[in-house]
């Protein structure tokens, strides 16, 4: 029987912690497989992160609802997980969804995942509900909607939540029965009464076959910094789509749409982006914030990829798969930018609604002697980030020729970032998880590169030209002997780090 006990007890016997390579500040299962991040929101000055964690894989696929809670987005706490299995419409899966504040109570939506006995799937939107966090009751109504519309098969899950004027619209991810990815709306008064709005209608062409089956649908709302205007933006993953150059290589793809969304026509101003160039990244999730928050949209993204399991934490230390760290999103020219977001601890600068004060920008990071230093051929090692194995790094490199940036051990597994003829290039297949070794991204084309390293023990998140690319990826390196280096054509203006 799956039930938080057993789930419990699981997590007891967990040796994450003994691991070289478990996480210090990026969400991590203490057992077990973690996927998709689920039912992100920030409330009372807290960050609650709800996950995807499968505590017995690989012998039993079960999914539950872990929960974890951050005030910094930068320490987490791990909590009992909120939701298990143990009904009859999610005894497979408490699959992804989201979560929405209501006065003092929490909402979660998600989808009950069924293996019905004659084989075929069972998809159930259901929620629960929380007043503090600890306690999470399934309503009594579940589920809320059963089964796929006329039209739809039953691949159709991850309910996202927005909140309107007068009534709540659910996105969920879904499937034709032409098999191709689509979205559909449903509308509530009251978040537990849906009825079917009918399917967002990506008007122009090339979305209608996109893919075999849309999941994690998020709709959001952002203003172009330059033009001031506001824009729709519609983030989803879909499955099945080819690659096209250097996007979309993972197995499967996730980016968005900018455009404009009225009632459920979207009219789309852009082309469909990839969110993350990185070997791992999918089904990404935006926060929930109080309903009229100034603040930027606040991203995490599953740093892992469907059916790629095969990594060393999970065979030596039993968990496996992380989350991104939270990043902040801004339009500029028609395009998202992504900042890593580890805000400072100092209590004064935490808790407020307005500006974030980050420990990946510019004044919450220390100065490196690097700076001014002219490289050369020979790497030239950063002193302070020797044996230091989490960290975000944040140089700044005029760039006159190739140049390489290197994690890892010399001679050892490395991850090497190669800039050369405004293209960036990075190989892992020295490290001890080459899934996929090489990738390579255009450059935005400026005079000074902003290069971000968030570099955690096993995990990388690199963001180029002020985010204008984000890459991220898992990288098992050697703990021993860890070093930064630096090398070719290029001068580094500023360079600044901080360790976490
Ligand atoms: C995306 C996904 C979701 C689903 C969940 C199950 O990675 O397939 O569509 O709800 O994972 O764990």
């Amino acid at each position: 029987m799956n039930s938080i006990a057993a789930c419990r007890s699981a997590i007891e016997s967990s040796r994450a912690h003994e691991d070289p390579d478990y996480p210090r500040f990026h969400v991590a299962p203490p057992v077990g497989r973690l996927n998709d991040p689920n039912g992100l929101i920030y409330k009372d000055g807290t960050y609650h992160v709800f996950h995807q964690l499968g505590p017995f894989f690989p012998t039993k696929k079960a999914i539950y609802l872990g929960h974890c809670s951050s005030t910094d987005l930068t320490h987490w706490d791990q909590h009992s997980p909120a939701l298990a299995p143990d009904d009859w419409y999610d005894r497979n899966g408490v699959y992804s969804g989201g979560a929405t504040a209501v006065g003092d109570n929490v909402w979660l939506h998600y989808t009950g995942n069924v293996k019905e006995e004659d084989g075929s799937r069972g998809s159930y939107q259901c929620a629960a509900t929380t007043s503090d966090f600890k306690t999470f009751t399934k309503l009594d109504s579940n589920p809320l909607i059963a089964g796929p519309p006329p039209g739809y098969t039953a691949h159709i899950r991850d309910p996202f939540i927005v909140e309107g004027t007068d009534s709540y619209t659910m996105y969920l991810g879904a499937q034709r029965e032409d098999l191709t990815g689509c979205v559909l709306a449903y509308a509530s008064p009251d978040l537990a009464n849906w009825e079917l709005l009918g399917e967002l209608e990506v008007s122009d062409p090339r979305y209608q076959n996109f893919g075999y089956m849309w999941e994690c649908p998020n709709v959001l709302t952002v203003q172009d910094e330059d033009s001031g205007e506001t824009f729709d933006v519609l983030l989803f993953s879909p499955q099945g789509i080819p690659a096209q150059e250097d996007q979309f290589r993972n197995i499967f793809a996730c980016g968005y749409l900018i455009g404009h969304l009225r009632g459920t026509a979207f009219t789309p101003v852009s082309d469909f982006i990839e969110l993350d160039a990185g070997f791992e990244f999918y089904a990404p999730q935006v926060f929930s914030f109080p309903k009229d928050s100034p603040r930027p949209p606040l991203l995490m993204g599953w740093v892992g990829n469907a059916s790629e399991d095969d990594q060393p934490s999970l065979h030596n230390f039993g968990w496996i798969h992380t989350l991104s760290v939270a990043r902040e999103l801004r339009l500029r020219q028609g395009r998202l930018y992504q900042t890593p977001l580890l805000e400072a601890t100092d209590e004064d600068e935490v808790g407020g609604e307005g500006e974030r004060t980050s420990a990946a920008t510019p004044d919450r990071l220390s100065a490196l002697s690097i700076a001014g230093t002219p490289l050369g051929e020979e790497p030239t090692e950063i002193p302070e980030l020797a044996g230091e194995r989490s960290f975000v790094l944040d140089l700044d490199i005029v760039q006159e020729g190739p140049w390489q940036l290197t994690l890892g051990r010399p001679n050892g597994p490395q991850v090497v970032l190669e800039f050369a003829e405004g293209r960036m290039t990075v190989d892992r297949s020295t490290t001890h998880y080459p899934h996929g070794n090489r990738r390579t991204v255009p450059l935005p084309e400026v005079d000074k590169l902003d290069v971000k390293v968030v570099h955690d023990r096993s995990v990388t998140e690199i963001f180029v030209g002020e985010g204008h690319i984000a890459f991220s990826m898992r990288s098992y390196l050697d703990p021993d002997g860890f070093q930064v280096t630096l090398a070719g054509n290029a001068k580094v203006e500023k360079a600044r780090h901080v360790t976490l």
